[in-house]
Parts: C-alpha cells; structure tokens; sequence
C-alpha cells in the first residue's frame, strides 16, 4: 500500500512538474481513474476524453486507455506531446478494420455516406466522412437519415445493429465486434434477471442484441453511469466492462451492482467483462513514460488531418 501511495504522489508531482495532465477512461485501474481526478485531469468517456484534451492547456497529455484514444487526442492537437503508458494497448474493433480492406469496402458503395466508431485506426477515420462515439452515434445516423443519406457503419456490427433498429437508416455494417461485450449472453442475462426482479439492466450497445433487448438504458460508459446515479433503483446489472463499476459505486454509494453474466468466468475466459488492453495501463508504466518522455503517440500529420475532419464534424454536432 505504502509503495502505491508513494507512486501516486511522484506521478502527481511529476504531472505538475511537465505541465502534464492525465486523462483516463473509465475501464483503467482505479488508481488511474483517482489519480486523474485528483491531478486536475478528467476520467471519462471516450467522446469526453476527446474533448477534454483538445481544450486543456497543458502541453502533454497522457492517455490511459487504448490506442484510438491517444490517436484522437494526437489527431486533435497535434502541437500537443500525447505519451501513452503501453504502445501496444489497442482494441480488438480497431485491430479487426484493417485501413486498406475498408478502403475497398467504401470504393465498392461510394453512394453511402461513411460513418466510422471511433475503435479505429487515423487512417480509417481518414476516410470516414463521420466518426461517432457511442454516446452520440444513434443522434447522427438519425440525422443523417433524416436528410435522406443511406450509410455504410464500421467497424463495430452489434453497435450499427442497434443504431439501424433504432433510426431504420439503411445501413451496410462491417462485421466487427469487441471481444468484451460479445461475451454477454442474453439467456444468463434474464435468467440473473428472474432473481433479482428489481434490477435496472444498464447495458453498452458493443454488446450483442440479445443483452440490449433486455436494457433499461442502452448508452456509452458516462451515460450508464448517470443512469446509476440518477434512476430510481437499488440494485443495477451491468452490460460492460467490470472497470466502470468503481465510478458507479462513488456515485451511488449505496446502490447494489452486478456484472452481467458472460461465457466463462475470470478463470476460464481472460477478457470477459475487462479488456485486457485497457488493463495494459498500471501506475509503474505510467511513471516510467513520464519519467522518460518514453511511448509517444505518432499519427502521420497528412492521415491526420483528413481524419480530424471526421471527428470535428462530430464534436460540431454534440456541442
Ligand atoms: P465509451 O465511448 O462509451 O466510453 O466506449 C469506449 C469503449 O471502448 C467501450 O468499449
Ligand atoms: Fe475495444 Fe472492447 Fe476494449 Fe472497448 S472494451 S477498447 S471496444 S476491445
């Protein structure tokens, strides 16, 4: 215990010491997420991180989290040194789009517009004419619905499954997925429901649409938190990763929350219900790049450039 504080302490005197701040998604470590708040940094969703680092003063960030995180932080203020704690940390939707297949993909429908998640490399936001998060891609497909245009989605097919039910956009789906939230399963879900008939099923629409069907509230990670926060329950059951439970049980204390069932359990099945990219990131790697100015993002500026018009588009429309 004594060995963590001590890291804690240097990290955050380093942060002050680099002008750095650290910004962290809610599936790191606690100590991360803690650390980030306490330091005048932010935790939060994916959509959130972006824009807090994009309008924060510091000079460095440092993104604990995976590798479209860094990148889009890269992306939106190139000037800006973004060091992540572990390179290799990316995600299995990212790693499953491969820039070059899915340049052909949208050569073959060039009549649809191109809509892309943001778990995907610079070089495929560079060819998407949007990219969404999960907290605002329902609202632009309905919007572009509504102006008539037909859609391609990538990478991520519960996501776009669920955004097309929801809009009846005429969609074209990549077929990726996150190997976290596939392992949610519907029937153990309403099974685990029958036993606790009072539950709230708070679910993240990377899951399959078995476990969504079954939702209370279908949202990215801030707005099932809130959902924790504010809706009128005792005991909530959770459809992401294990890593939000800490911010739900800061706010709301009180409140009872399980994780949904998955395939296995955490001894047979090593991602199910925390990824284990987000898991890369601990306080010792954390010290070390600041200590040695060590894991800095690169995104090639041309790349960067075009895929900055994908994603500014989005923060335009969610401001
Ligand atoms: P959020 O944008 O909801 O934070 O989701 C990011 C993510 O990777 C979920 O798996
Ligand atoms: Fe990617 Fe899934 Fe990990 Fe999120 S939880 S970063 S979508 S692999």
């Amino acid at each position: 215990l004594d060995e963590k504080i001590q890291l804690k302490k240097r990290i955050a005197d380093l942060l002050k010491e680099k002008q750095a701040v650290l910004v962290a998604h809610y599936y790191v470590d606690s100590d991360l997420q803690d650390l980030a708040e306490e330091t005048g940094g932010c935790v939060s969703d994916s959509l959130e991180m972006a824009r807090f680092g994009r309008d924060h003063a510091a000079k460095t960030l440092i993104v604990a989290g995976v590798k479209f995180m860094g990148e889009t932080a890269k992306i939106l203020s190139p000037e800006k040194t973004i060091l992540m704690p572990d390179l290799d940390a990316t995600c299995s939707l990212d790693l499953g789009c491969d820039p070059e297949e899915f340049a052909a993909f949208c050569d073959a429908h060039p009549d649809r517009t191109v809509v892309v998640y943001a778990n995907t490399s610079a070089a495929v936001k560079a060819r998407a004419d949007w990219m969404v998060t999960s907290s605002v891609g329902l609202d632009i497909v309905a919007h572009l619905h509504a102006q008539g245009k037909k859609i391609l989605w990538a990478p991520d097919k519960h996501l776009g499954g669920y955004i097309q039910k929801q809009t009846g956009a005429d969609m074209l789906l990549w077929q990726g997925s996150c190997l976290v939230h596939d392992e949610f399963k519907g029937i153990e879900l309403e099974i685990l429901k029958e036993s606790h008939p009072d539950a709230k099923i708070l679910v993240h629409p990377e899951s399959p649409a078995a476990v969504v069907a079954l939702a209370d509230v279908v949202g990215s990670t801030s707005q099932l938190i809130n959902a924790a926060k504010t809706m009128d329950a005792q005991e909530f059951i959770v459809a992401t990763d294990n890593g939000i439970l800490h911010k739900m049980q800061i706010a709301a204390p009180s409140k009872k929350f399980i994780v949904a069932p998955t395939a296995g359990n955490s001894a047979t099945c090593k991602s199910c219900a925390h990824c284990p990219w987000m898991a890369m990131n601990g306080l010792r790697n954390l010290l070390h790049v600041l200590e040695t100015g060590e894991n800095q993002i690169q995104v090639d500026p041309v790349v960067g450039r075009e895929a900055k018009r994908s994603i500014d588009r989005m923060l335009d429309f969610a401001a």
